[in-house]
C-alpha cells in the first residue's frame, strides 16, 4: 500500500495516512513524505508507537538529527542525549526553579546558529485532555502577502539572532556556564529563500531576534513587530489539535510556531519527545 496526503482542513499543513515502516518504508515513500514536509510545511503521521531508536530512524528520512542547544541532562531523553524531552512538569532548574513554558510564544527553533534546524519532529508521548495545541505561521504565505512596498523594505536586511533577545517577552531556560559559553549569535535575512522552493519566507523569532543589520535597535523592533503582527493573522495560521502517539513534523524554514500557553488546562503531564534536522545557512 502506498502512502496518501491529506491536507488538513486549516489554512495548511496536512496529515499522511497509511505510513508504515514493515509494508511501505521504501525510497519512494521516503521522498513523498520529503516532499509532502516541503509542500505542506506541517505534516503529521499517526499512530506512531515509537521507541527512541524507531523514532531517530523516522527523522534520518528527512536528514541527520541534531542536538538541541541546551546540554542539560534534564531536557534530554538518558538513553538517547540526542532526543530532548519536553515536559509540563519542567522547571528552570539552573535558575527560579519555576515552571517553564517551553516554546510558549511565537519563535522558530534555534535561529541564533548559523544552521538553524531545517526540521523539528515532535512525538506525543503523553497528553492532557484538554489544552496544549501547538500554534503554526506559515511564513511564505505571509511573506506574499505583504504589499510590494514592505518586500522591498526588508529585501537585504539581516536579523541579529542571540539566545535571548532583551526584547523577549519569554524568559529562556537558564544555562550552564559551558553552554553560555558556546552560545552564538548569527545573522540571518528576514526574507529568507526556501533552498527547496525557492520561494521567500518571512524568517522571524521574537524571542531571539534583537536588532536588523544597519538600523538602531528602536527602528529594527518596530518593524519586526509590524511583521510579526501581520505573520501572526489567524489567516496564516494552522493549530495542531494533538492525538496521542502523533508524530509532527514541521519545516522551520517556512513557519514559526508556539505551544499554546493553556497549561492550566492540564490534567496531566504533556510530555513530547523532539529531534531536529540539520539545516543549512538561510539565504
Ligand atoms: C518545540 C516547541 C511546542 C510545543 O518543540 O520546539 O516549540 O507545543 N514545541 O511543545
Ligand atoms: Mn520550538
Amino acid at each position: 500500500m502506498s502512502i496518501s496526503i491529506r491536507p488538513f482542513d486549516g489554512n495548511f499543513g496536512a496529515e499522511v495516512i497509511g505510513f508504515d515502516f514493515e509494508t511501505n518504508g521504501n525510497e519512494d515513500t521516503f521522498q513523498l513524505l520529503r516532499d509532502a514536509w516541503v509542500e505542506h510545511a506541517v505534516i503529521c503521521i499517526r499512530h506512531q508507537k515509537i521507541e527512541p531508536e524507531f523514532f531517530l530512524k523516522l527523522a534520518k528520512i528527512f536528514g541527520e538529527p541534531i542536538p538541541q542547544l541546551i546540554n542539560h541532562k534534564a531536557f534530554a531523553l538518558p538513553s538517547h542525549p540526542v532526543i530532548s524531552v519536553l515536559s509540563s512538569g519542567h522547571v528552570d532548574t539552573l535558575g527560579s526553579g519555576k515552571p517553564i513554558n517551553r516554546g510558549g510564544s511565537w519563535h522558530s527553533d534555534h535561529s541564533n546558529t548559523p544552521q538553524p534546524p531545517s526540521g523539528t519532529i515532535l512525538h506525543a508521548c503523553q497528553l492532557p485532555s484538554q489544552g496544549g495545541n501547538t500554534r503554526f505561521t506559515n511564513q511564505t504565505l505571509a511573506y506574499e502577502n505583504l504589499s510590494s512596498d514592505m518586500k522591498k523594505k526588508i529585501e537585504g536586511l539581516k536579523a541579529k539572532h542571540v539566545y535571548q533577545s532583551k526584547y523577549s517577552t519569554r524568559k529562556m531556560p537558564t544555562r550552564s556556564k559551558v553552554d553560555e559559553a558556546i552560545s552564538p549569535t548569527s545573522f540571518h535575512p528576514i526574507a529568507r529563500t526556501h533552498p527547496v522552493t525557492g520561494r521567500k519566507a518571512i524568517y522571524l523569532n521574537p524571542v531571539r531576534t534583537e536588532t536588523i543589520e544597519g538600523m538602531n535597535e528602536t527602528d529594527a523592533q518596530v518593524l519586526l513587530d509590524e511583521l510579526l503582527a501581520h505573520s501572526a493573522q489567524d489567516e496564516f495560521q494552522y493549530s495542531h489539535e494533538w492525538k496521542s502517539d502523533d508524530v509532527l513534523l514541521w519545516d522551520n524554514r517556512q513557519t514559526m510556531h508556539m505551544a499554546a500557553a493553556d497549561s492550566h488546562l492540564y490534567d496531566r503531564e504533556r510530555r513530547m519527545h523532539r529531534l531536529m534536522i540539520k539545516g543549512d545557512t538561510p539565504f
